[in-house]
């Protein structure tokens, strides 16, 4: 039995986070994640309380994740009074800048970063990332913009997101030479999607002492083990995920289901275990307290070297990459 409160140093920032995170992508994402008609705040401030009570201690937000909506969410939970919560177990918040082609020059982004301080009731973001790397500015004008807002106290680590190895190098390099630290990189990965691996994000992110965040850890839902060929998941996420997809999920789910069983386990816990044990930070979305709960229990064992290895068979043919 592993302390789920164990908490592991973000890339060589000054932050400390538990190896599991959570993401809130759903907060207030109506359309795709079905927002306000099969869950609420109530459900969410739930899914937040269940999080903190099981040793997770780090939220990830974005500008663009319902308009603004999932910021607010988490902020007034963040700042809700709490006997329970003590000021010193106050969880930690990354956000992220989305440099829309329209946003020219740096003083965009100060502006974002102040409206996103605003919804999340703060003075300052722990993990201020930048979502993506997009023309037309290009991404080291923004890591530019970011590490000047850094300086000035409005950010505490500065993190990455959908960066490939070339350019993870290059913003590093680029911090370094400010003094500053690039302490995270983005990506999504799973058992379903392990283009980072082939692509060199892992190893140059392992080379430079920058920590990998996993996002779309369980697939979006499907390696939780509740959807399959009989069992879509709903509408837009169905759209999106081709058929055959669903079609090669039982054999690897029974896999699954069979490891877990060993350690009373369920195939999501599987699914984020096998992120932690390469050394990467998952963050899967919640929308209820048992998800949260569920998700959080996989910080607590360990899958061993056997384990690990069947399962990396097993999804071998997910190095090229797939989308999430
Ligand atoms: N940087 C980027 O570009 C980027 C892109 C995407 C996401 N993200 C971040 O990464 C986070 C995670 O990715 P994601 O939310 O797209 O996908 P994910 O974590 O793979 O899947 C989340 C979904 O799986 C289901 N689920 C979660 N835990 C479960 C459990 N224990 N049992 C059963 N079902 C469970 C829920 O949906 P249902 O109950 O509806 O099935 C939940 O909404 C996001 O919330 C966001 O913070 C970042």
């Amino acid at each position: 039995m592993i302390n789920p409160r164990t908490r592991v140093q973000l890339g060589q920032s000054v932050l400390e986070v538990s190896r599991i995170g959570a993401g809130t992508w759903q907060w207030g994402g109506r359309f795709y994640w079905g927002y306000g008609r099969q869950y609420d705040d109530n459900d969410l401030a739930r899914a937040y309380s269940a999080c903190i009570e099981h040793g997770i201690n780090w939220f990830d937000t974005a500008e663009l994740y319902g308009r603004g909506r999932s910021e607010r969410i988490l902020g007034q939970l963040v700042n809700r009074p709490s006997p329970k919560t003590p000021p010193a177990a106050r969880p930690l918040v990354a956000t992220k800048f989305f440099p829309y082609p329209w946003r020219l020059h740096r003083s965009s982004l100060r502006r974002a970063l102040k409206a996103s301080l605003r919804r999340l009731d703060a003075t300052s973001v722990d993990l201020y990332q930048l979502h993506i790397p997009l023309r037309p500015r290009g991404f080291m004008y923004w890591v530019d913009a970011i590490a000047d807002a850094a300086e000035d106290g409005l950010i505490n680590a500065i993190g990455v997101s959908n960066f490939s190895a070339d350019q993870t190098k290059r913003a590093h390099e680029a911090l370094a030479t400010r003094g500053l630290v690039l302490a995270s990189n983005q990506v999504a990965y799973s058992l379903l999607n392990r283009s980072v691996e082939a692509n060199g994000v892992i190893d140059a992110c392992r080379e430079l002492g920058v920590s990998v965040i996993a996002y779309g850890p369980l697939a979006e839902g499907l390696l939780t083990g509740k959807y399959g060929p009989g069992s879509p998941p709903p509408l837009l996420r169905r759209l999106r995920l081709a058929r055959n997809r669903l079609e090669s999920l039982p054999p690897l789910i029974g896999l699954m289901r069979d490891i877990g069983s060993a350690h009373n386990a369920t195939p999501s816990q599987v699914a984020l275990n096998w992120l932690v044990a390469r050394g990467t930070l998952p963050i899967p979305g919640v929308k209820s307290a048992e998800q949260a709960s569920d998700n959080a229990a996989a910080m607590a064992w360990q899958l061993c070297s056997d384990e690990l290895e069947t399962l990396g068979e097993a999804t071998k043919g997910f190095m090229g990459g797939r989308p999430k």
